[in-house]
């Protein structure tokens, strides 16, 4: 164990601070993430200071004997009735000063304040195989869910092909689609369509469910317009006012190429019918039209959600890393 490492809570994060923060994200991810784009300086600052969804953010610094930030930890505290038993780990060390338990001496800290937050359960990711994984089994946490990562390349979809799903006939269905937060109209209908992601497949993590009402979807769009980033939705509407299914797509500040899809979900009595690929076609379709400067999607699925990879497949997106999610039961003392 490195004695010259210092952990610092940051209570309030300043603006060097999340620079501090950023370069260590930066470099674990080049390291550990070869081609994955990093969070920029802006979404890195935004994420650290900016309100969450139902979560509050502790955050700290491991700094080096000559004050460099060496590594750095986030625990996201979540809130909402039905997850207040949960707090999710953010872990990275400079790959230029690891197997010295930076690492160690920054989970410890997480750990007691999950102690002191009343916490049972912890969950972090890391990508599959990795030092993340190697490290988590090393210090209790379990294996919980394994996620495989897809790209889709937006350029080398045929127009012709995108516009024949696209405007393929749902009888009984429309399409429609904002940005931000939902038109007050369909507000009730996306919040009951939303409780639809309750059935997500999440393996073994003690994950909870959070039940979704009108303020809730306003809230989330609030949140992530407060960030700087861009949500856009497509859905698709039953004639008798449900909302059958719908798709969402984040669009992170300043970051260019790569989109994220956040949400897909199609309502239980409404699967069957081709709705998730008709509204991710519409939605590749918006994107080219709207945001030619966006080229790829990523998305990610558990690796035993096989509908939901059915559909991504199809529609042309590629495997390219998995991650796995890992839980730790709080250890009492
Ligand atoms: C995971 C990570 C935070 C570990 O940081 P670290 O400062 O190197 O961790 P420590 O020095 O405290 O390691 C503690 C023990 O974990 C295990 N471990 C850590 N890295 C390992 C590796 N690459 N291979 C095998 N075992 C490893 C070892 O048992 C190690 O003890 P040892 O060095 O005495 O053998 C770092 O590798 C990292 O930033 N990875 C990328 C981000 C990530 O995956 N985060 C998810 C964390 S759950």
């Amino acid at each position: 164990m490195s004695s010259s490492v210092r952990v610092l809570p940051l209570p309030r994060v300043s603006a060097d601070e999340a620079a501090a923060w950023h370069r260590v994200v930066a470099a674990s991810m080049a390291h550990d993430l070869p081609g994955v784009p990093a969070p920029d300086p802006g979404q890195i600052h935004a994420q650290l200071t900016q309100p969450a969804l139902s979560s509050r953010r502790l955050s700290w610094l491991a700094t080096g004997a000559d004050g460099v930030p060496v590594g750095v930890a986030g625990l996201r505290v979540f809130t909402s009735p039905g997850q207040e038993h949960l707090s999710e780990l953010e872990l990275h060390v400079d790959p230029a000063h690891r197997r010295l338990g930076t690492g160690s001496l920054l989970l410890a800290v997480a750990v007691e304040a999950c102690r002191t937050e009343n916490r049972r359960s912890l969950i972090a990711a890391a990508p599959a195989d990795g030092p993340g994984e190697a490290f988590g089994v090393r210090r209790g946490f379990r294996p919980a869910l394994t996620l495989d990562h897809l790209l889709l390349r937006l350029d080398e979809l045929p127009e012709a092909d995108l516009r024949r799903t696209a405007e393929a006939e749902h009888p009984g269905y429309r399409l429609t689609g904002w940005t931000g937060a939902v038109p007050d109209e369909l507000a009730d209908a996306f919040a009951a369509a939303k409780n639809a992601m309750n059935d997500m497949p999440v393996g073994d993590l003690d994950y909870g469910s959070v039940a979704w009402d009108a303020d809730r979807v306003r809230a989330m769009a609030q949140v992530i317009a407060d960030r700087g980033d861009a949500l856009l939705t497509i859905a698709a509407v039953h004639d008798d006012g449900t909302m059958a299914g719908y798709t969402e797509i984040l669009l992170p500040q300043g970051s260019g190429p790569r989109a994220q899809q956040y949400d897909t979900a199609v309502v239980p009595a409404h699967r069957g019918h081709g709705l998730g690929v008709w509204v991710k076609t519409a939605m590749v379709r918006r994107l080219r039209a709207e945001y030619p400067d966006v080229v790829e999607i990523e998305t990610d699925n558990a690796d035993d959600n096989a509908h939901m990879l059915a559909v991504n497949h199809r529609l042309g997106f590629r495997s390219y890393r998995r991650t796995r999610e890992f839980q730790l039961d709080v250890p009492a003392t």
